[in-house]
């Protein structure tokens, strides 16, 4: 099994949910984590709560993935504070539902300028310096809604099956680099995402620590094969 001990890595939108719960499991691995998202606030919180146990280990920084010079300082900060970059995890979405006519052109610009924009803007700060090291691992984190089209979906479902397709292309770009890229696709995750009811009635949904898990394996998968395209669904969801 790979170690992932003292690995650097960076989590997009590390401050909740699916983010939160992965930066957890690679910090429980032994890795050191940046963790970001917009809110400057939820950084600072996420970042206090999760010191006292993994003191050193744990950095933030405010950056919007959509804004590609954020995204360079969010790599240049990693490199200050940790001294390199192994891991990225392109985890940051937002999603707004709404018939075709109803969504404003702002929120096609959202949608796709963090979901599918924002993971390139990543890739492409982060790739020159895992070359340098001499390979890494980039895992994105896609959606079923990147496999089937829904009433709704139109912008959500545009940028998770876009991220598909930029998820294949690079992985073939940087396999001889040594750089291995994973797309995790889950189904429904119990989180707060697009205001989702959470708690008890939820309880057939996926957990954060269900794809948190799923994202550790592929990194401590034996590297001779790659495991390029992983979908997660709940085991038992309601019957329609
Ligand atoms: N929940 C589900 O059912 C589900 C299912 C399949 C796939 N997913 C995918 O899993 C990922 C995480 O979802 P989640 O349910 O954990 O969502 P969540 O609870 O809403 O958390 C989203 C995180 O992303 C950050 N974020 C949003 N826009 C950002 C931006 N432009 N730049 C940087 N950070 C940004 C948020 O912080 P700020 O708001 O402070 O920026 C937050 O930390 C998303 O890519 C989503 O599409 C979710």
């Amino acid at each position: 099994m790979v170690s992932i001990r003292d690995r650097i890595a960076i989590v997009t939108g590390g401050t909740r949910g699916i983010g939160q719960a992965i930066t957890r499991a690679l910090l429980d691995a032994g890795a050191r984590v940046v963790v970001c998202a917009r809110s400057r606030e939820a950084v600072a919180a996420c970042v206090e709560r999760l010191q006292p146990q993994w003191a050193g280990r744990i950095e933030g920084t405010a950056c919007d993935v959509s804004r590609y010079d954020q995204v360079r300082s969010l790599v240049n900060f990693t490199l200050e504070e940790f001294g390199g970059l192994d891991i990225l995890v392109n985890n940051a979405g937002v999603g707004v539902m709404g018939d075709i006519a109803e969504i404003s052109p702002r929120q096609w610009q959202e949608v796709i300028g963090t979901n599918l924009t924002g993971v390139f803007h990543c890739c492409h700060a982060a790739v020159p310096v895992l070359r340098r090291r001499g390979g890494g691992y980039i895992l994105n984190i896609g959606s079923l809604a990147g496999t089937q089209g829904f009433a709704g979906g139109s912008a959500y479902n545009a940028s998770k099956f876009g991220l598909n397709g930029f998820s294949e292309a690079i992985m073939q770009d940087l396999r001889h680099d040594n750089i291995r890229v994973s797309a995790v696709l889950p189904g429904s995750v119990n989180t707060g995402f697009r205001g989702h009811r959470t708690g008890k009635e939820a309880r057939w949904k996926l957990t954060p620590e269900d794809v948190a898990q799923v994202v550790v394996d592929l990194l401590r998968h034996d590297p001779r094969s790659l495991p390029s395209r992983v979908e997660l669904r709940p085991s038992r969801p309601p019957r329609k």
